[in-house]
């Protein structure tokens, strides 16, 4: 963690109930994921260019609900009021005022008009998007899709890696099962099925499904981000029910304790995108190098979660508006020491791991997408995969994406690993005619189909272990089982 940000994570814990601050700090099972979410970029290294003439950068990106000004958003976290009395509200003007994003959470302790009309408050243009569960009652999906869309949200991100709680050994061993009295998840209230004037559970089920995405999707105009991807074959599936962007995450760590970290998992997920939508990441930034490393592997911008929570701890607003001024001034920082005037100067042969020499990242990928406003920086290079060891990072998720995953991300010329250093190198770094590739095409959406099923299984460790016990539907009744 960058020393700025450790400062105000000191802060935040000496100021928060002991039990809050495991809430937001803790991971699900032994915390394995949690931890390697950060050690997984410290093994990961940077190879600048240089003489590249990078006195003017542009750090900002358009993606689809919002141009950021810097390719760093808030990631929805739950119930912030727990950290400050103004909550998310003084998290929405802190990120307006940076010019970013806001992903205001479905379990926020404030209304999503009121989170919008903060952010508008400090900039009439200020971008907020709505992170949703999909209950399983659709009438009130919907309800909460129509409230985001009246409150002036500008994307929804429905998170898709949630079919049962994780289990938080920390919150367990406290006995932390509700918010405190007069604190409640805000857009729950009023909804169909709950209490007049009360608030609805927020549910996880296992029975959520592409259909169900699929209606969520037809409803809205409201662009889509699917956010939990971590395997390269949904990936794949998702651009081909109509996302508009895929967030790669493993939701800091507190789902899935079995996961791989969510930079490792990020090249795959790319390389089977092949530019045709956006990749987000997030799981782990805790400064701006991160955040070049994210880029570089072909992220199009990424996520802070638990950094924005110490920042609004440890000094409300302001708190949160320094956290985003550290990763802004951060990055720009790394930007230039990687002669780089854009993100668009930011590409995979720049990244390294760390004890392998020079081994790069991975397989050939189509690049990022939707990362308007970078430049590269002399136009000569934009391969997206550095030579020989390429697959010795295992940080790429081939290895944990298995045959499926090489279906869908690797298909086509472009793939191969010892050519990436050449001229083909540059041609599959672009966006041109390659990002539309082979991997978009039907036999590979077959494989990956096939894929999506073993991921299933793999991920909801049986659809019987909700911990409501063996229906098969966990309610979050007791306030504070998500997020
Ligand atoms: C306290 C806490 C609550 C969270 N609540 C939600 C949530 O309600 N919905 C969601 O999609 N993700 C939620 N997340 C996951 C974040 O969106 C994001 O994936 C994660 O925090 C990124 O990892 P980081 O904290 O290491 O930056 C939560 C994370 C934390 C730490």
């Amino acid at each position: 963690m960058s020393s700025g940000l450790a400062e105000l994570h000191d802060r935040a814990r000496a100021v928060l109930d002991p039990v809050h601050y495991d809430y937001y700090a803790g991971g699900v099972g032994e915390e394995v994921v949690l931890g390697e979410n950060e050690a997984a970029f410290r093994r990961l290294a940077l190879l600048p260019r240089v003489l590249r003439g990078s006195t003017a950068r542009d750090l900002a990106v358009d993606l689809p609900g919002a141009r950021l000004a810097v390719p760093v958003l808030v990631a929805p976290t739950a119930f912030h009021r727990l950290a400050h009395p103004e909550g998310e509200r003084a998290t929405a003007r802190a990120a307006a005022a940076a010019g970013t994003v806001l992903v205001s959470g479905m379990a926020s302790t404030v209304a999503v008009d009121e989170v919008v009309a903060a952010a508008r408050g400090v900039d009439p243009d200020a971008a907020v998007w709505f992170q949703l569960y999909p209950q399983p009652d659709e009438e009130v999906t919907a309800c909460l899709v129509r409230r985001a869309e009246r409150a002036g949200c500008a994307a929804l991100v429905v998170t898709a890696d949630s079919p049962v709680f994780g289990r938080h050994r920390r919150d367990a061993e406290h006995g932390f099962h509700d918010l405190p009295p007069g604190l409640a998840a805000e857009n729950m209230r009023d909804l169909p099925g709950g209490p007049p004037g009360g608030t609805r559970d927020i549910e996880m089920s296992p029975s959520i499904s592409w259909e169900h995405l699929d209606r969520l999707r037809a409803s809205t105009a409201l662009p889509v981000w699917l956010k939990g991807v971590l395997h390269p074959a949904d990936a794949v599936l998702a651009v081909g029910h109509g996302v508009d962007g895929i967030v790669v995450s493993n939701h800091g760590g507190r789902q899935c304790d079995l996961v791989p970290a969510a930079v490792e998992a990020l090249p795959a997920v790319v390389d089977a995108v092949a530019g045709r939508v956006p990749v987000l990441l997030d799981g782990g930034v805790r400064g701006g190098g991160d955040v070049a490393v994210a880029l570089a592997l072909g992220a199009a911008a990424v996520g802070v979660g638990r950094p924005v929570l110490w920042g609004l701890a440890a000094a409300g607003e302001a708190g949160v508006a320094r956290v985003l001024e550290l990763l802004r001034d951060e990055f720009d920082h790394v930007l230039a020491l990687c002669g780089g005037r854009g993100v668009g100067d930011l590409t995979r042969d720049l990244v390294v791991v760390r004890g392998t020499g020079v081994g790069g990242i991975g397989t050939a990928g189509a690049g990022r997408a939707g990362a308007g406003g970078g430049s590269a920086a002399d136009g000569a290079t934009r391969p997206s995969a550095a030579g020989a060891g390429a697959a010795g990072a295992g940080a790429a998720g081939a290895d944990a994406a298995g045959a499926g995953a090489a279906r869908a991300g690797t298909t086509g010329p472009d793939a191969a690993g010892p050519d990436a250093a050449g001229p083909d190198a540059t041609r599959a770094g672009t966006t041109g005619p390659d990002a539309a590739g082979p991997s978009a095409a039907g036999p590979d959406a077959a494989g990956a189909g096939a894929a999506g099923a073993d991921a299933t299984r793999a991920n909801a460790a049986g659809p019987g272990t909700a911990e409501a016990g063996g229906a098969g539907v966990s309610r979050a009744g007791v306030g504070v089982r998500c997020g």
